[in-house]
């Protein structure tokens, strides 16, 4: 595992490089505008990142980041991402995603929507609870006291073991909540998200904590259904 595709090189997708640069991964960038816009974060990002399409990132990646806003998953290749690792990042935000039923009516999640629409891909869910100044700020080394956890879900056991050793190479723990249909425990506004990583009582933009994996377990077993809150 070399290279880092990234679809989407936002506020997430450019911090999740920048964290593989220095882990010493190759990264290819891509966003919706095209590969000349991403120059300015290239040059960065240094010599091991250059700037591609979606589809051609998809190909360069050993795992391929998603990481856009959700209304766009369907846009995102699927070809050639067949058989690869795929780390979805994705929130639903209805205001800025527009109403999505199926996540409505809580039948299935986002991961699961996106696993469906890359049915020959493995999808796992990370990234997404926490802000991306935090995960810019709270990498450690492994070992380090310091060191904060990440929560994982997928369904596919080889590729949460890939997404485990990135992750833990960009200088988080991974914490596997479960199957795809578990992500829901540290989807948006559930007590897992962002806010576990904030100190409390401080205001936006609030500086970071650590999180171990036994707080973060604890926010796990209290989340509750958008229907029950
Ligand atoms: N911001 C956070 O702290 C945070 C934390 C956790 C999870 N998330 C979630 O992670 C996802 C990304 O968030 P973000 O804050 O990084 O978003 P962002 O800063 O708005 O960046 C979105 C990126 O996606 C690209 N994009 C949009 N449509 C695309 C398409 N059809 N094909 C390829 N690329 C496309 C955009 O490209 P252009 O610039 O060319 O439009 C941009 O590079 C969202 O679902 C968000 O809810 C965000």
């Amino acid at each position: 595992m070399t290279t880092i595709g990234l679809i989407g090189s936002g506020h997430i997708g450019s911090t999740v490089a920048r964290l593989a640069v220095d882990a010493g991964y190759d990264v290819v960038l891509s966003n919706r505008r095209g590969p000349e816009t991403l120059a300015d974060l290239v040059e960065q990002l240094g010599p091991r990142a250059r700037a591609a399409t979606p589809a051609d990132a998809a190909v360069a990646g050993d795992i391929v980041v998603v990481t856009i806003p959700l209304k766009a998953y369907r846009q995102v290749p699927a070809a050639p991402l067949r058989g690869k690792v795929v780390i979805d990042t994705n929130n639903y935000y209805p205001d800025r995603d527009d109403r999505i039923a199926e996540l409505d009516d809580e039948s299935t999640t986002t991961s699961e929507l996106l696993q469906a629409h890359l049915p020959e891909s493995r999808v796992v869910k990370a990234f997404n609870n926490i802000i991306a100044s935090h995960l810019g700020i709270l990498q450690r080394p492994a070992g380090d006291p310091e060191r904060s956890v990440l929560a994982i879900a997928g369904d596919d056991d080889s590729a949460k073991q890939a997404v485990t050793e990135f992750i833990d190479a960009i200088g988080y723990d991974a914490y596997d909540v479960g199957p795809l249909s578990e992500g829901w425990r540290f989807q948006r506004d559930t007590a897992a998200y962002t806010r576990p990583y904030a100190v409390p009582g401080t205001d936006y933009p609030w500086p970071g904590q650590q999180l171990t994996a036994q707080a973060l377990k604890e926010k796990l077993d209290a989340a509750v259904r958008y229907r029950d809150m």
